[in-house]
């Protein structure tokens, strides 16, 4: 493990999205009182949920605009409308977006409906938007069971940009609960590549719970390579895990 990447293990995940909403909130504040909006990369999943009710509280409470905040989320299933309840679409603005003060000419997240040529053009265009924003101040990471971040599956490489991917049979599998089958779940998605995430100049990484345990460790301590795309993470200079007691059990 390189002394850039750091782990911080909580007594639950509350204690650990309240310390890093209140630190977000202050960043925010901070970029903002600069005199330029704040660009958040967003992600979604179980593991921010409870990430995202902090946020909205702290709105709530007055604590966090986010009239000054741009978003980028990290991904989207292929083949699924905004529309439809599992796009990341919805679940971005049911768990964040309808709650908070967010302009939505601000909220960016790849177009699961575009596709063949399209395709190319569309990612493109995403890291143009990115770029045009200044880059992402602060990006938000969950872990999958193949140690992806975004979908980065195993053999993503180091420096891959937003694009197409495969996902993998773990993957669908965890997902196929709420997709009501493994069937309905998509075996596509675009993703933003390990290239773009790793330029970001803040990272967190959540994960909680027992099943992430083994993966996380692998992340942090095995060797850097393609095949757990978060073990990029030891590479980059102000990225943090924050962990729930389960999820650092095997550290
Ligand atoms: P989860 O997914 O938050 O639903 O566990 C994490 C991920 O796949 O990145």
């Amino acid at each position: 493990m390189t002394e850039s990447l750091s782990v911080r293990v909580f007594a639950d995940r509350s204690d650990a999205c309240r310390t890093l909403a209140a630190e977000v909130a202050s960043l925010v504040r901070r970029i903002n009182d600069s005199g330029r909006p704040a660009v958040l990369g967003l992600a979604t999943g179980r593991t921010p949920l409870p990430f995202y009710a902090e946020l909205i509280r702290l709105h709530r409470e007055g604590e966090l605009s986010f009239s000054k905040v741009i978003t980028f989320n990290l991904d989207e299933y292929l083949g699924l409308p905004g529309t439809h309840p599992e796009s990341y679409r919805a679940f971005m603005q049911r768990e964040l977006f309808a709650q908070v003060d967010i302009l939505p000419e601000n909220v960016h997240i790849p177009d699961g409906m575009v596709a063949g040529e399209a395709l190319e053009g569309h990612c493109g265009a995403y890291e143009e938007a990115i770029r045009a924003a200044g880059g992402i101040d602060f990006q938000l990471l969950g872990i999958g069971r193949t140690g992806h971040i975004g979908f980065n599956e195993p053999g993503s490489p180091r420096q891959s940009r937003t694009r197409m991917v495969e996902l993998d049979p773990v993957t669908r599998q965890d997902a196929a609960p709420s997709f009501g089958g493994l069937e309905q779940v998509p075996t596509h998605a675009i993703s933003m590549g390990c290239g773009t995430i790793l330029e970001a100049r803040k990272i967190a990484l959540l994960a909680w719970g027992a099943g992430k345990a083994a993966i996380v460790r692998e992340a942090l301590t095995g060797p850097i390579s393609d095949q757990v795309s978060a073990s990029f993470l030891q590479e980059h200079p102000d990225a943090t895990f924050y962990l729930d007691a389960e999820a650092g059990s095997a550290l």
